[in-house]
């Protein structure tokens, strides 16, 4: 029995700001953030919350599937940036679509968090304890960045990705690859509320998230190729049969460099980063989405997908679409 994505959909907020927009704002310019990463714009929300990206994107990934909310019994969202502690953002998506059969719940593996949840859901469906799943991806990242750190900031965007998993028979995901790596932690970081009770007093300070680019970027180039190394050789397959990789999209220079190690073609790595940004936890299954609805994914293809960043954590997949 294999896992099967049968449906994907997204939801990216309506503003969309560029890097000129940026710099009317912050010391920066469209020539620094797009030579050193490839991103010109990101959508940056208003109105739109985490749970209500995640619900669009939920009842979009349900009609490309052609999957009512009664068929679906668990619900998974990565996330580091839920509108609320309790509940989970799963749990708004649960309420609002109507799928109250679910057990929902959510995650926090950073930007390699859809993948985390895929692979449980993986093997929840494996063991035959839920037939039907529905992974999420959703960030409002804004909401937690420095906006006085030029060097972060303009590296991530809001959003929200799902996909609609189901046990299957013949095709489905072939293999799975995660680690953490907790002692590096700390070059990718952001601190939740400091605690403040009338015992211990500390400083009220707002706290963002705060990244060493240069570590993340090291870790990135190397464990990635890695990874998908493990995972492609796991699935019984060579590098060579892969049809598109499908990488978490932080950085252009990140995925020039894992081709290169890999030695496959770029165009073989489909990018949503140049409008998006990066989008943590959202980015594989927005970009995946946007594979699907522009025709990209055929049956029997062979896509390898990875992600990776906070924790430190990665997570690799080779699936057979
Ligand atoms: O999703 C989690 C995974 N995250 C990642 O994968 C991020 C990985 N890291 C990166 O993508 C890159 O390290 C960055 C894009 C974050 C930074 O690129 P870099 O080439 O490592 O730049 P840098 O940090 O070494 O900064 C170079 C210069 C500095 O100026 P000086 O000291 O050389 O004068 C910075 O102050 O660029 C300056 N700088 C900026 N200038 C204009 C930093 N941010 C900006 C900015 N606009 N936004």
């Amino acid at each position: 029995m294999k896992t099967r994505i049968i449906g994907t959909g997204s939801c990216l907020p309506a503003n969309v700001v560029t890097n000129d927009d940026l710099s009317q704002i912050m010391d920066t310019s469209d020539e620094w953030i797009s030579s050193r990463t490839g991103i010109r714009k990101r959508h940056l929300a208003k109105d739109e919350t985490t749970a209500s990206m995640s619900i669009e994107a939920a009842r979009r990934a349900m009609e490309n599937a052609g999957v009512t909310a009664e068929e679906i019994d668990l619900i998974i969202v990565g996330t580091v940036s839920a509108d609320y502690i309790t509940p989970a953002c799963s749990c708004e998506v649960q309420a609002a679509i109507g799928a109250e059969r679910a057990v929902a719940f959510d995650i926090n593996a950073a930007c390699s968090g859809f993948m985390f949840a895929l692979h449980i859901a993986n093997a929840y469906l494996q063991c035959g304890t839920y037939q039907t799943a529905l992974i999420i991806g959703a960030e409002t990242l804004s909401k937690i960045m420095d906006w006085s750190d030029r060097s972060t900031c303009v590296l991530f965007g809001d959003g929200a990705g799902a996909a609609v998993v189901r046990a299957d028979e013949k095709a489905g995901f072939l293999a799975f690859d995660l680690g953490s790596d907790g002692v590096k932690g700390r070059v990718l970081s952001g601190v939740n509320r400091t605690n403040n009770n009338p015992l211990i007093q500390t400083p009220k300070e707002l706290q963002y998230i705060h990244m060493d680019g240069q570590e993340v970027y090291k870790f990135a180039v190397t464990m990635v190729p890695a990874s998908l190394h493990k995972v492609i050789e796991e699935a019984g397959l060579g590098v060579e049969d892969i049809d598109y990789f499908a990488l978490h999209q932080a950085n252009i220079r990140i995925i020039q460099s894992v081709a290169k190690r890999l030695k496959v073609a770029e165009d073989k790595f489909p990018i949503s980063l140049d409008h998006c940004g990066n989008i943590s936890a959202a980015s594989v299954p927005i970009l995946l989405d946007e594979m699907n609805q522009r025709g990209l994914l055929k049956p029997g293809m062979k896509i390898a997908l990875s992600g990776f960043g906070g924790g430190l954590t990665w997570a690799s997949a080779v699936l057979e679409w």
